[in-house]
């Protein structure tokens, strides 16, 4: 493979040079880098210590410790970013998307429709929620849920019960949005589902404008430490269009208690810490200039997949090219949580990488479906093709926003250099 990035690969590694005593800085500023982390949160903290810092300082001072006034403020801030009428913060993603669930009105006995590309929580929150998992393959471009083929399931056989359809916006780019509108408004009058959202990966990503978070009845965000906006820890909110939803949730992450030590429904301890809501405020000041720092870099490499002769087009995969990049949906404004490539021969690919101490990830490995405690289900190898093949491809690079140009460089250079 003829790469244009060979001019890159033959200039010399520029490292710290030794002087005569051994005691003064280096002369040579290292401009090349010698290693890539899949993700680097030291590098925000650094920019953002103080702040942090003082912001727990504020919690331990009020001696409010869950809920209260942080996590109050960092929920009337996440309803704004997103549009959505209310927000409830909570304790993880996972306790996100059941609150979603069963605020939409997911209940035993009942099926939701969800992709089986995506992380365990999407399907086991339904699980949790009483309901049964339909797992619907994904469009090969984008990895998204495919609407075409829920819109064919429900055609040919309805799931019994359909209480929800839960899209995921992988890697942080919304799912196709307008045609699960389409879908539930041209089965309204017969039945009614709800349309709930799996966001956990796509904080201030938009679809047409409008926030993920506010395109169906409920939605799920997750803070996980390597989210794009992230906790100290564990963390999750849940936002809604309905404020009614927003007052029954509130409810449920408290043990369904509408006031202390009474209890209407079997809610959970799923509250969120007033310091994880301290650090988030903190961050999420920052989140829109850190979104439009992913998605320079995912330009850039963008760009240097293109110079290097690797890659086809976007979502193409009939070129035979050993790298593809995945489709970008025009009406989806991007996050990147992932920036995610197809590659030949992947798993060799990431050991390449992994000895030249470039950091890379597969989400996933194994789609939902064939999880052995989704056996139960009764599907198997063969039954979601574009998913099990996108298992065996998918790899994500570095990308946060504080990685540098001259790593994203080195990063396709070495993948230039593993298909020389
Ligand atoms: C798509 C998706 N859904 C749900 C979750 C669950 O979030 P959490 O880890 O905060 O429980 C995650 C996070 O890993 C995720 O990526």
């Amino acid at each position: 493979m003829k790469s244009s990035l060979s001019s890159l690969r033959k200039r010399p590694r520029t490292t710290p040079q030794k002087t005569a005593r051994n005691t003064a800085p280096p002369s040579v500023p290292l401009t090349v880098p010698l290693a890539v982390p899949l993700l680097d949160l030291r590098r925000q903290y650094d920019g953002i210590r103080e702040d942090v810092l003082a912001a727990i300082a504020r919690v331990c001072d009020s001696q409010s410790f869950i809920l209260g006034p942080e996590v109050e403020a960092l929920e009337r801030e996440i309803a704004a970013l997103t549009g959505a009428a209310g927000a409830v913060g909570c304790a993880s993603g996972t306790e996100a998307l059941w609150l979603a669930l069963v605020a939409a009105g997911v209940k035993p006995g009942d099926s939701v429709i969800t992709t089986a590309f995506s992380f365990f929580a999407s399907a086991s929150a339904i699980v949790r929620a009483g309901a049964t998992p339909v797992f619907v393959d994904v469009d090969p471009g984008t990895l998204n849920l495919d609407a075409a083929l829920v819109d064919q399931l429900l055609r040919a056989k309805r799931p019994e019960n359909l209480r929800a359809i839960l899209p995921v916006h992988l890697y942080g780019q919304c799912a196709d949005m307008d045609a699960f509108d389409r879908i539930v408004n041209e089965y309204a009058k017969e039945f009614e589902f709800a349309i709930v959202e799996d966001a956990a990966q796509a904080i201030g990503a938009e679809w047409s404008g409008r926030g993920a978070g506010s395109l169906g009845v409920t939605a799920a965000f997750s803070f996980y430490p390597t989210k794009n906006l992230s906790a100290y820890g564990d963390a999750g909110i849940v936002t809604t269009s309905r404020p009614e939803m927003a007052e029954h949730m509130r409810q449920l992450r408290n043990h369904g208690s509408p006031r202390r030590y009474y209890h209407d429904e079997f809610g959970w301890n799923g509250r969120m810490d007033a310091i994880q809501a301290a650090v988030l405020r903190v961050k999420l000041a920052h989140i829109a200039e850190w979104n439009q720092r992913r998605r320079q870099h995912a330009a850039t490499y963008d760009q240097l997949f293109a110079d290097s002769g690797l890659t086809s087009n976007h979502g193409s995969d009939e070129s035979g090219a050993p790298v593809r990049l995945l489709s970008r949906s025009p009406q989806a404004k991007h996050v990147f949580h992932q920036y995610v490539i197809r590659a030949q021969r992947r798993d060799p690919l990431r050991k390449f990488l992994g000895e030249r101490k470039i950091g890379s990830e597969i989400y996933y490995p194994l789609p939902l479906h064939l999880q052995p405690v989704f056996s139960y289900l009764g599907l198997k190898a063969g039954d979601l093709p574009v998913s099990e093949l996108a298992a065996k491809e998918v790899l994500a690079l570095p990308m946060f926003p504080e990685l540098t140009k001259a790593e994203i460089r080195l990063v396709v250079e070495s993948i230039a250099d593993f298909y020389s």
